[in-house]
Order: structure tokens, then C-alpha cells, then sequence
């Protein structure tokens, strides 16, 4: 063994240190690259407390970019098959986007009116005028408590699916 011997050991050595150290620097880049940015994260979900809303007076959230109507039915709009039920409260939930070609309804005379073609839709969130082809489409949400999230496909709304299915 010779000194030469050694002193390339430790050039070889430290060589595989600082691949390593710099690999491994590399792989922690690369995960946060690919990572989703907070805010897409954070708008994956949206909580809606369903105990602010005012009976008739749908309000309107934020989930991913889209409007959703919430609308707590009155004790005379009619029962219909999507209407999520929460203690003895009705709710229709929606995306606030008209099935015809997308534009965003607005609420008139307790029914959601789209102002491009003149589509019509009931408290029920189901075209009762004009040229959408379809209701309203069902976001996934999950029920907890007196609360929505929505983003989650909870029991509720995989009943609520299948009936509109069926
Ligand atoms: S986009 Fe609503 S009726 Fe055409």
C-alpha cells in the first residue's frame, strides 16, 4: 500500500459524497417541481355550512374553479330526487354551469334563468325551458354535519347520483 493508493481512495470517496449528496438534492428539486402548488391543493376542497343559508335565496361558492349553487328549498318547492337531505332541511346542490353550452344561470323568480339561449331551470336544478339538454350536474360532495365538502364523494352523494342515474 502506498500513499498514492490512499489519496485516490479519498479522491474516489469524497467524488461519491458529493454525487450522492448532490443526487439526493437532485430527487428533493424534483419532488417539488411535481408536487401540486398549495393553492391547487387548498382548492380541491370547499366547505359549505349549509346552516347560513337562507331558505330560497341560493348562494353560490367556489369549487375548482366553478360556480356551485346551494340553494335550501322552501317548505313549498316541490321534493325531487336530488335534493340532498339534512335533518329536516332540503338542499339542492349543483354546478352553476348551463348544460347547453356552459354559461352561468342566474336566479329569477325561483328558477335559475340563462341569459344566452334562454334555458330554464327549476329550484330542483332540472331544465324545464329552452335549449339545455340536461339538469344541472351533480358535484361531489361528502355531508359532515351541517357542513358540504365538496370535492369528496360521500354516501349522500352517490345515492343522490344513482337516482339521477335511474
Ligand atoms: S348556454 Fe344556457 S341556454 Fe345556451
Amino acid at each position: 500500500m502506498s500513499k498514492d493508493t490512499n489519496r485516490r481512495d479519498f479522491i474516489g470517496y469524497s467524488f461519491a459524497a458529493v454525487a450522492a449528496v448532490g443526487g439526493a438534492a437532485s430527487l428533493v428539486g424534483m419532488k417539488q417541481v411535481w408536487d401540486p402548488l398549495p393553492s391547487v391543493l387548498a382548492g380541491g376542497f370547499t366547505e359549505v355550512d349549509l346552516s347560513v343559508l337562507k331558505a330560497g335565496e341560493p348562494e353560490t361558492f367556489t369549487w375548482r374553479g366553478k360556480p356551485i349553487f346551494v340553494l335550501k328549498k322552501t317548505s313549498d318547492m316541490e321534493d325531487n330526487k336530488r335534493d340532498l337531505v339534512v335533518g329536516s332541511d332540503r338542499y339542492t346542490v349543483a354546478i352553476g354551469l348551463c348544460t347547453h353550452l356552459g354559461c352561468i344561470p342566474a336566479w329569477k323568480k325561483d328558477q335559475w334563468k340563462c341569459a344566452c339561449h334562454g334555458g330554464e331551470f327549476n329550484a330542483s336544478g332540472q331544465q324545464t325551458f329552452g335549449p339545455p339538454p340536461r339538469p344541472l350536474d351533480l358535484p361531489p360532495f361528502e355531508v359532515k354535519g351541517n357542513t358540504i365538502v365538496l370535492g369528496n364523494e360521500g354516501p349522500e352523494y352517490k345515492q343522490i347520483a344513482d337516482a339521477m342515474m335511474a
